[in-house]
C-alpha cells in the first residue's frame, strides 16, 4: 500500500483564546482529490492555513514523509504543497504571463508545465496573456491564481472556495479546470460549498463541523447520507 502524501493528526488551532480547530484528522493519497465541506465558519479555511503554516498549528502534519508543522509557509510551499487562498491574490499591475512567471519556484528544474503549455491548457488565460492581471474578471483571476500556484510544480494543491461569488457559467469553467488539474496527477484538497462541483471531482469527502471532521466517505456514500447533509451542511 502506498503511503499517504499528507497526514494530519489531532490538529488544533487558536485565534487568541478562541479554540477553532479541535482535533482535525485527514489523509490524502498521492494524486487523490478530496473535498472538504462544511457550513460557514466551521474552520475549513483555518485547516488550510494551519497546514500551510499561516496559522500556528498544534498537532502533527506530515507531507511526503516529513513533518511540516512548525515550518515557515514558504518552506512548506517549496516542498511541493501549493495553496490558493480565498483571497485570489494576483499582481494587478503585471501581465497574466508575468504573474505566471512569478509562480515558478525553481528556475533550474523544469516543472510539470511550461508557461506556454499552461496557456495552451487554459485558453481563457491565453487570450489575455499580455493584459494586466488587474483587469481580469473574478473568474479569470481565480483561474490565474490556480495556474500561478501550479507553476510552482506542487504535488498537492489546497484550493479554498474557488467558485465563491462567480457566475454559474464561470463556476462550470473553474470546475472543469480543477478536474484538468486532477487529471494531470496533482492531488487536491478542495474546500467548496457547491456540492455539485465537489461531488463531481472528489474521490472522498470530509465534512467539518465545529472544528472537527464529523463525516468521511466516498461521494456515493455521501449521496445516501441525508442525515449528514441535514445536520452539518444545510442552512
Ligand atoms: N484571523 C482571525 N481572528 C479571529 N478569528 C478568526 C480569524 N479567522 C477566522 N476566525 C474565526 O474562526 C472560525 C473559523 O473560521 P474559518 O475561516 O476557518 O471558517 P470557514 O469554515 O473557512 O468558513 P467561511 O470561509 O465560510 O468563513 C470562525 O468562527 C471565524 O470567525
Ligand atoms: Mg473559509
Amino acid at each position: 500500500m502506498t503511503e499517504p502524501m499528507l497526514t494530519v493528526k489531532d490538529l488544533h488551532a487558536f485565534y487568541g483564546k478562541s479554540h477553532v480547530l479541535r482535533g482535525v484528522h485527514m489523509e490524502i493519497m498521492p494524486g487523490e482529490v478530496i473535498a472538504l465541506l462544511g457550513r460557514n465558519g466551521v474552520g475549513r479555511s483555518t485547516t488550510a492555513k494551519a497546514i500551510m503554516g499561516e496559522v500556528p498549528p498544534k498537532g502533527e502534519i506530515t507531507f511526503k514523509g516529513q513533518r511540516i508543522d512548525g515550518l515557515e509557509s514558504y518552506r512548506i510551499a517549496h516542498l511541493g504543497l501549493g495553496y490558493v487562498p480565498e483571497s485570489r491574490d494576483i499582481f494587478p499591475m503585471m501581465t497574466v504571463r508575468e504573474n505566471l512567471i512569478l509562480g515558478i519556484k525553481d528556475m533550474k528544474k523544469p516543472g510539470r508545465w511550461t508557461i506556454e503549455e499552461m496557456l495552451e491548457m487554459f485558453p481563457n488565460l491565453k487570450e489575455r496573456a499580455d493584459n494586466l492581471a488587474g483587469v481580469l474578471s473574478g473568474g479569470e483571476k481565480q483561474m490565474l491564481t490556480m495556474c500561478r500556484t501550479l507553476m510552482g510544480n506542487p504535488d498537492l494543491i489546497i484550493i479554498d472556495e474557488p467558485t465563491e461569488g462567480l457566475a454559474p457559467k464561470i463556476v462550470q469553467q473553474v470546475g472543469d479546470m480543477i478536474a484538468d488539474i486532477a487529471r494531470a496527477g496533482v492531488a487536491i484538497l478542495l474546500v467548496e460549498q457547491k456540492l455539485s462541483i465537489a461531488l463531481r471531482i472528489a474521490a472522498r469527502v470530509y465534512v467539518m463541523g465545529h472544528g472537527e471532521i464529523v463525516y468521511e466517505g466516498t461521494p456515493e456514500d455521501f449521496k445516501t447520507r441525508a442525515d449528514i447533509r441535514k445536520e452539518w451542511l444545510e442552512v
